[in-house]
Order: structure tokens, then sequence, then C-alpha cells
């Protein structure tokens, strides 16, 4: 069941190997000289996959030798655009952060790319069809991802005669990971129509919104088979609707989750969640890496993927004991 997606795409000469070897301690940029400032605007502190991927960013600056100008847009992709216009006049060497949604970043950007400073896509891409407007984009296959919690899902139900009735708890309405997990997982369970979506809403990738919506699905839905939650943090919050509702999660209702977050795994281990895919929040040190390349004005790939895997029961509880997140 565990399967492991090694995904270390390269567009040019440049390997993951040796941006993840070019490690700390240096204050110049790579191959320069000079203090290297970043700043970095974050998407918030939504879930717990965020505040893992936070404190990587952080402390790998710190490790690096790079100066950190960060900021939290608690969501709202107006705060993201207004921090990056203030790194933009503080003239930071560059700018990396992770996009609260896809559209909308061109103004902006061209305005960085016109003061010459280079930006990093972390995380979250974002739906442009310029592509010089950015060096890089570093992070996970969010496609990928919603494929393989579905492909857990037709392989749990291979044999079932079905209706099989699916709820999903999406992410942040336009954002990358809830687009792309969205479409991944709807192109394998439309492949079968015993496959019924029965009800599917934003729950902007918090616990609050996921207990709170699973709630309005109990309510309106009079069976759910499997619910797909597009984070763990989404999938913890809807125990507890699920739960109050007198049911047993992962038995009455089957449930996937994506992240792979110490809390996610211990739902696993517990028997709560059926399955999770992994998403790896530990961005910091490539980012690092990529930031001095940048800096010292090297070509970098232009997309670099996250090495990632899934986890079943078995393979959360050997995972837990060593998980730092
Ligand atoms: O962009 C990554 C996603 O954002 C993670 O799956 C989720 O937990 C976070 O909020």
């Amino acid at each position: 069941m565990l399967r492991t997606r090694v995904a270390l795409l390269v567009a040019g000469a440049l390997g993951l190997t040796v941006l993840a070897g070019c490690g700390g301690g240096s204050t110049a940029a790579g191959g320069g000289s000079g203090a290297i400032t970043l700043g970095f605007a974050q998407v918030g502190a939504e879930s717990g996959w965020r505040t893992a991927n936070t404190k990587s960013i952080q402390e790998s600056a710190k490790d690096a030798g790079i100066t950190l100008k960060f900021s939290d847009a608690q969501q709202k992709q107006a705060n993201q655009i207004q921090a990056i216009r203030s790194y933009i006049q503080q003239h930071v060497s560059v700018i990396a952060f992770s996009p609260v949604v896809e559209t909308g970043w061109d103004t902006v950007l061209k305005e960085a790319k016109t003061a010459n400073i280079p930006v990093i896509l972390t995380d979250r891409a974002i739906d442009s069809k310029d592509t010089t407007l950015y060096k890089s984009f570093l992070g996970s296959d969010f496609v990928n991802e919603g494929k393989e919690a579905g492909d857990w899902v037709a392989k749990q139900y291979a044999s079932a005669t079905g209706p099989v009735n699916i709820a999903v708890l999406e992410g942040t309405t336009g954002s990358a990971p809830a687009n792309d997990r969205s479409k991944g997982f709807d192109d394998v369970i439309k492949a079968d129509p015993k496959f019924k979506v029965v009800a599917s809403q934003d729950g902007d990738f918090t616990r609050a919104q996921g207990k709170q919506v699973m709630e309005s699905f109990l309510k309106s839905q009079s069976k759910i088979d499997v619910l797909f939650a597009q984070n763990d943090d989404m999938g913890l919050g809807a125990l507890d609707a699920i739960q109050a509702a007198g049911l047993t999660p992962g038995k009455d209702i089957k449930i996937v989750t994506v992240d792979g977050t110490h809390d996610g795994l211990q739902a696993l281990a517990d028997g709560k969640f059926n399955y999770v895919v992994e998403c790896n929040p530990l961005l910091g040190p490539q980012l690092m890496d990529l930031v001095k390349k940048v800096a010292a004005g090297q070509s970098v790939p232009n997309r670099i993927l996250t090495k990632e895997t899934a986890f079943d029961q078995a393979a959360a509880k050997a995972a837990l004991p060593s998980r730092q997140y």
C-alpha cells in the first residue's frame, strides 16, 4: 500500500541533490559576495502543515545566514500583495511566496521584475501565462496527491457494487492545492459511475471549517461512505463532527486526507483516518539554496518537485516516532 513518489524533476542541468547540498553557514550569495535579504510572504497559519513550513523556512534562513523578512497574510491575497510591494520598496535581494490563490499576481510580479528583484514560488503555483515573472517553483505535485487519494478509494471499493457516496472537504477556493487535488481525485473517481460525490465544499484548510462543513454534510446527507479531506486539519476537524453524530470515523465513514502531519498520522495509527497522502512542508533548505543561486544570478530549474510518500496504518505507526511535525 505504501507508495513512494520520488520526484526530483529538474529542468536543466542543476539537480536537487546539488541544491540540497548547498546547506547553511554562508552569508554570501552562492558564488558571489554580500548579504542576502529574503522577503517571504507566507499564506497564513491555517494548518499544522503551514506551521511546519514556516518553521522550516525561518530555521533554514538562519542556518544559511540569510536575513529573513517574514509576513503572514492570514489567507488573504490582498495582504500578500501588500507584503510583496513592501519587499520591493525595501529592495530585498529575493522575494519568495506561497500564493494564497492561483490567479491575480501578474501586476505585482511585474513590479518586482521592473525593480529587478527575482521571485521564487514555493509550495503553491500561480496561474499566469508569463513564466518570466518568477525564477523557479519549488513544491509538490498536488494533482498527483489527489490522484493517489482517488486511487486508494478506487482500490478499497474495487469489488463493491455501489453506490459509494463520497464527501469532499475542499481546500481554500482558488488555491492551487484545492484546484489540483480536486482534479487528480475526480479524474480517478469519474472513471467508475458507482462513485458519487454527494457533497463538496470549501473548508479553507482549517480544523474549525472542516468541523463546521462536515456537520452540514452530515445533516444534508443520509449516507456518506468516504470523506476526502484535502488536508489533515480539515479531516481532524471532521472527526469531531462525525463522532458527535454518533458515527465511528474510519469505520462508518472511511477518511482519506493529504499532508502527513504528526496529528494526521496519529489519527491514522488510531484507526480514525484510513489513508494519508504526504505533502512535504519542509521546503526551507531547498528554498535557501535556490535563493542563494538566484541572488548570485545563476540559472536554476524552473520547476522542482518535492519527494513524498503515502501512508497506510502500518506505515503511519512506523513513521510516528520520528515525525518532525
Ligand atoms: O499548500 C499546501 C497546503 O496548504 C497543505 O496541504 C495545507 O495543509 C495547507 O494549508
